[in-house]
């Protein structure tokens, strides 16, 4: 397989509509990223499958959909208006502004054979740069309305534990997921849709007693790193673990673990499991003077649950399905997006061989009956190696092609994107035929 890199598969996600650089037409507005036809089918069935092995495997973990735009004191309560805050130094010359802690590893702006403060640019001290995006809720700017965009999606989950565990009459240990999107103002944003100011996570929290906290964790790292392998089809080769030291802890957290995927630039993480004790309960409770403790009707006791959550990145676990999919089929001169058939964002392409003799005909009414079992497409357009080519790099696992021999037997081929093989099956036993490879797919 030849080397992937990210400028690949830039450029592939741009010509087949899976993502695009948002406002391009003004040149771009820095790391913010729009997700074209195929990413945004991609991005649906991965976060599906993450919503699936949450809420639906878990009788004990229930869904939420909170605001992004919550009450200004939570971000105090939670930590964020005085920690969440990156290093930031300018460089005096250029006027470009870095991560104090990176800038050794970030080319310069004006010479990129150069890292930051080996040109003759001199650095200024760093100082802390608040990642919150700032806004103002109503019409007058004054200090009392002001409100953030939310930085992660936890926060509206810890806000609304009791008034969950209430109508869902839940009891510890039990879950809440909450899928949606976070907002960082991220100093240097780069490797793509990696680290970008808008972004979406996938989060899950847990309540648990206090004391048990520590092998919850462990089911937890063990059940989210499965997901990767059994879920996602991840090549566990380019997964690992990291242990969180004392120094690159969060302020909240006791214990936490990154999953790791080794991208076109390195090993990085996409997702954090994390130990954050009962921080953030008795910080809500101090601030907004509200009870935040769990009655145990077992023990008759009241007490802070302790916390234990999974956090990932929507967009950065897409992009190590991308990254992972990626192959450069040198033998047969195509690149093929080896997605796994339930990840993939069209299961089949229905292909006429020419537009004539009934052919075009006989292919839509393929579509019709496929369209209502799975995500199916017609194409007539170019050649049909062309056809298959676009396919490859689409990640479509199935083209199915209507040729005369379909009008005489009621036969068509389906024609495999990995192994680029070719069988005849009937018209009749399609639906089944498509359902069944997915199924086995290995
Ligand atoms: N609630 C805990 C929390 O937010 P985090 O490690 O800061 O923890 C969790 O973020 C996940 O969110 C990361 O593992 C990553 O996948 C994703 N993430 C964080 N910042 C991001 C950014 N700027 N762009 C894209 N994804 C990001």
């Amino acid at each position: 397989m030849a080397e992937s890199s990210i400028e690949k598969i830039v450029s592939l996600c741009k010509r087949r509509g899976f993502i695009f650089q948002s406002s391009e037409i003004y040149g771009g507005f820095g790391a913010v990223y729009d997700y074209g036809p195929l990413g945004i089918e991609l991005k649906n069935n991965i976060s599906q499958l993450w919503w699936r092995a949450m809420t639906q495997v878990h009788e004990n973990i229930v869904g939420l959909d909170s605001g992004i735009l919550m009450h200004p004191k939570i971000w105090e309560a939670s930590g964020h208006v005085d920690e969440f805050n990156d290093p930031l130094i300018d460089c005096k010359k250029c006027k470009g502004r870095f991560r104090a802690d990176q800038h050794e590893n970030t080319p310069c702006p004006e010479k990129p054979s150069k890292m930051v403060g080996q040109c003759e640019g001199e650095l200024t001290a760093p100082r802390d740069f608040n990642l919150m995006f700032k806004t103002q809720i109503g019409p007058v700017e004054s200090d009392g309305d002001v409100a953030y965009l939310r930085p992660e999606t936890a926060q509206g989950i810890y806000v609304n534990y009791l008034l969950v565990q209430g109508a869902m009459r839940q009891k510890l240990p039990f879950g809440i997921a909450q899928i949606g999107k976070a907002f960082r103002n991220e100093i240097v944003a780069r490797n793509f849709i990696f680290r970008t100011r808008e972004f979406e996570q996938m989060e899950m929290q847990y309540f648990v007693k206090p004391g048990t906290d520590d092998g919850e964790l462990n089911e937890w790292k063990e059940k989210r790193y499965n997901f990767y392998i059994q879920e996602l089809g991840i090549n566990e080769r380019n997964l690992r673990f990291h242990q969180h030291g004392t120094n690159e802890l969060a302020h909240y957290a006791k214990e936490a673990w990154d999953i790791e995927y080794e991208f076109p630039f390195g090993w990085a993480e996409v997702e954090g499991i994390h130990n954050r004790t009962d921080f953030d309960l008795q910080r809500h409770q101090e601030f907004s003077g509200k009870n935040m403790q769990y009655s145990d009707q077992v023990s008759n006791e009241k007490y802070f649950p302790y916390i234990i959550e999974t956090s990932a990145g929507l967009n950065r676990m897409l992009l190590s399905v991308l990254s992972d999919a990626y192959w450069e089929d040198t033998d047969n001169n195509r690149i093929v997006m080896k997605l796994h058939p339930k990840l993939a964002p069209v299961k089949a392409v229905v292909c006429p061989l020419v537009k004539k003799d009934g052919l075009p005909e006989l292919a839509r009414k393929i579509v019709d009956d496929l369209k209502i079992h799975y995500k199916v497409l017609y194409d007539q357009q170019g050649s049909i190696g062309k056809r298959y080519y676009r396919q490859d790099e689409a990640g479509t696992p199935f083209c199915i092609t209507i040729d005369h021999q379909s009008n005489e037997d009621n036969t068509v081929t389906i024609r495999h994107r990995n192994d680029q093989l070719q069988e005849r099956v009937s018209i009749e036993n399609l639906v089944t035929e498509l359902q069944n490879k997915m199924d086995d797919y290995s």
